[in-house]
């Protein structure tokens, strides 16, 4: 997907550099052209040698090597890119860029270009959540450029929490939407699928008859105009598409989470079946018949809402928050009313009465409930309401 389009690669001098040459192993694979630079931080963690063997092209180091300046300008250099990326983008590095510095070939490169930029933070946890890092990031959020990450778990430096450099997969992914002509390029999209296991103990749960195929299909039809999806699912039966970050959960609360960890988004779609409530009672072993005939009892509590709470967010509610309804029964009012309790802006309800089919099958029949109304369309296959939707996600985030 990536074939003929030419990448300058500037890797800033953090521990995640070692996933950058991860990630010019996955560009080459897909047909990219790399172009590495290296700053001279980067070089105290992978070597210009093994950077290059992996790019099959020269590394470019120093601003002042004349001999780089005699054969390719640094502005020539970055102006033939189709796209910057910067992986891992440290502190340092967002904050020249943010500044406007042009002190080494990086930040040169950086301001010598109007190529789009995508770039990929890395760095210690208090760093990341630090104002002046903070500030940065919306002024360069400003500027127009593309952040992909970063992700939240235990770093290098033995902190957990948000810091981590979005893995080479996730960032494959932005580069193609960073690179991607249609309406929604450079829009991020979150889309949740599938059904959620609940577990009863470590071999039983409880799940519902979700197959995934409307949350994929509508992932597949966002991706195909142009956006970076994040496609957080449970145990699906279909195959997550192509061309989408994937986040696999089991359970409602691992899927709450990979939620919040996934935003900012520009829009949400939540076609996940979320069990309502979990086992409180879950076993640590496999729960045996006892020989008295005593039956088990299970005890539950309810799962969060993560429509509702995405919905509700203050901070980094995506413009869009798109929910759906199964219903068996008064479809469009039950429907209309889960709306307005959930705050969501849109709903798609669908009759899931087992005479429809229609939960575990290849069709769909849906209403689009608004704000203005609700609007009926004929019963189609999931694809086609999947890029139906997707065309008035386009025409609502285009405002
Ligand atoms: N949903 C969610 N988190 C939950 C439950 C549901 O995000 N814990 C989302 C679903 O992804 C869907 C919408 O909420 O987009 C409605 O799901 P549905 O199962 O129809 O609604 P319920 O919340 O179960 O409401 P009710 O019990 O009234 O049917």
């Amino acid at each position: 997907m990536l074939a003929g389009k030419r990448i300058l690669l500037i890797l800033g001098g953090g521990i995640a550099a070692y996933k950058a040459l991860d990630l010019i192993r996955q560009l080459g694979r897909e047909g990219a052209a790399v172009t590495p630079v290296l700053t001279r931080a980067a070089e105290e963690f992978v070597t210009p040698l093994s950077v290059s063997a992996l790019a099959g092209v020269k590394v470019y180091r120093d601003l002042f090597d004349l001999t780089d300046e005699a054969e390719m300008g640094h502005i020539q250099l970055s102006r033939s890119a189709d796209l910057i990326v910067v992986a891992p983008a440290t502190a340092d590095l967002m904050a020249k860029m943010a500044q406007g510095h042009a002190n080494d070939l990086a930040s040169t490169l950086l301001l010598a270009t109007d190529t789009p930029v995508l770039i990929a933070p890395a760095m210690n946890v208090r760093m990341w959540q630090h104002p002046a890092t903070q500030r940065n990031l919306a002024t360069l959020r400003g500027d127009g450029v593309q952040v992909v990450g970063p992700d939240e778990g235990e770093m290098a430096c033995g902190e957990f929490g948000p810091g981590r450099m979005a893995e080479p997969p996730a960032i494959v992914a932005a580069i193609r939407a960073a690179l991607a002509d249609g309406p929604l390029a450079g829009r991020h999209v979150l889309v949740t699928s599938g059904p959620t296991h609940e577990p009863i103990d470590p071999v039983r749960y409880i799940a519902n008859r979700s197959s995934g195929a409307q949350g994929t299909a509508i992932a597949a039809a966002l991706a195909a105009l142009g956006a970076r999806v994040t496609f957080v699912t449970g145990p699906a039966s279909v195959p997550p598409p192509g061309g989408v970050t994937v986040v696999r959960v089991e359970t409602a609360r691992q899927m709450l989470e990979a939620v919040e960890d996934a935003l900012p988004a520009d829009a949400a779609v939540f076609a996940a079946a979320v069990a309502d409530w979990r086992v409180t009672t879950e076993a640590a072993q496999k729960i045996k018949k006892d020989g008295t005939g005593r039956l088990p009892v299970l005890e539950f509590a309810e799962n969060p809402d993560i429509l509702a709470t995405v919905s509700r967010r203050d901070a980094a509610r995506p413009a869009l928050v798109v929910g759906f309804a199964a219903e068996t029964d008064d479809v469009v009012a039950h429907a209309t009313a889960k709306r307005l309790r959930k705050g969501c802006d849109w709903i798609v309800a669908n009759d899931v009465s087992p005479a429809t089919g229609i939960m575990g099958g290849t069709e769909n029949a849906v209403t689009l409930i608004t704000a203005e109304g609700a609007e009926t369309w004929p019963r189609m296959a999931k694809e086609a309401v999947a890029a139906r939707l997707a065309d008035r996600i386009v025409a609502a985030l285009r405002g």
